[in-house]
């Protein structure tokens, strides 16, 4: 028999079964797992998804899990997202939901180690920061198969919001954010092209200054709309990361990784752009930058070590 690419989902709220969804769409995955704690939420929205498939052409089975031993659904998966906690609200930074979400991710971890010990971890819930540092903590997961969906997010929105300030498609625009998944981000002028060309060569001054901005706060832009957290870009970014790794593409994609060294960064999960194929994260692109964004780097990895240090002084792994 042929291996199938399995892919499970532990948390169907917003960002889980629109990720399920775009991986149908595309084809990513031959099966979908969503898990929940939220009894019959996964199996509806599954089902739900399942009867679309003759009408949208795919053929993917899309599964929900939520009764008696829930995870035990996720075993034999290539990869396994975590979606699972609480979304921000108005006016919550990311780093206020760390006393909810670290034991959710905790009690999470454990059974991913239990029943895909294997797979590839994408941790997606915030503060993202945190989490990925606890999914380690808890799974012992070499470093390769842990890494956090947060700079595919960030990217994309800086890549949006160029496009739309030029009037360009989408596609002629690359862009890049590094460092943490909070708003001490770091969005880089001279990797980020339309056409190739820098942006701050081909963008207003003042317009790129804006842009820069309102990608940092991009997240809360949202919240502020919508009352909760983003969901459709963070599933394309996650969407992103899981096809790179099972069709082995070797994407380069920005996401959080662990570092030994590179960027002057040691044994702190950190945004920078990686090579993600079946082994995970393969490798670690180390860019030349400028002195002004390496400061901006370290400031955003003091931040990110600053919140894992608070997961241990809170005891909230025990
Ligand atoms: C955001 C959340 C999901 O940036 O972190 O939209």
């Amino acid at each position: 028999m042929l291996g199938i690419r399995k892919v499970s989902i532990i948390g169907a709220g917003h960002v889980g079964e629109s990720a399920a969804f775009i991986m149908a769409m595309k084809g990513i995955a031959d099966e979908v797992v969503m898990t929940d704690i939220i009894e019959n939420l996964p199996e509806g929205k599954a089902l739900d998804m399942m009867q679309a498939g003759p009408i949208l052409g795919y053929d993917t089975k899309i599964i929900g899990s939520s009764k008696g031993d829930v995870y035990k659904a996720i075993e034999g998966s290539d990869v396994v997202v975590m979606t699972a906690g609480f979304p921000r609200k108005p006016g919550m930074s990311r780093d206020d939901l760390l006393g909810k979400n670290i034991p959710i991710m905790k009690t999470v971890a454990e059974n991913v180690k239990k029943y895909a010990p294997d797979c590839i971890f994408v941790i997606v819930a915030n503060p993202l920061d945190a989490m990925i540092y606890a999914a380690k903590k808890v799974t012992g997961f070499p470093d390769n198969r842990l890494v956090g969906q947060a700079g595919a997010l960030d990217s994309a929105r800086f890549m949006a919001f160029l496009a739309m300030e030029k009037k360009v498609s989408v596609k002629d625009v690359w862009a890049m954010t590094l460092g943490s998944h909070g708003d001490d981000m770091v969005p880089l002028r001279e990797y980020s092209s339309i056409y190739g060309v820098p942006v701050s060569k081909c963008v207003d001054k003042d317009a790129l200054e804006k842009i820069v901005d309102r990608t940092r706060m991009g997240g809360g832009e949202i919240v502020k709309l919508l009352g909760t957290s983003a969901y459709w870009a963070p599933a394309a970014g996650v969407c992103w990361m899981v096809e790179s790794i099972l069709r082995d593409q070797k994407a380069v994609i920005p996401c959080h990784a662990f570092l030994h060294g590179e960027y002057g960064i040691n044994d702190l999960p950190v945004g920078v752009p990686v090579k993600l194929g079946k082994d995970g994260v393969e490798e670690i692109i180390e860019l030349d930058l400028s002195d002004e964004e390496k400061a901006l780097l370290k400031k955003s990895a003091d931040h990110v070590k600053e919140v894992c240090d608070r997961v241990e002084e809170l005891g909230l792994l025990k």
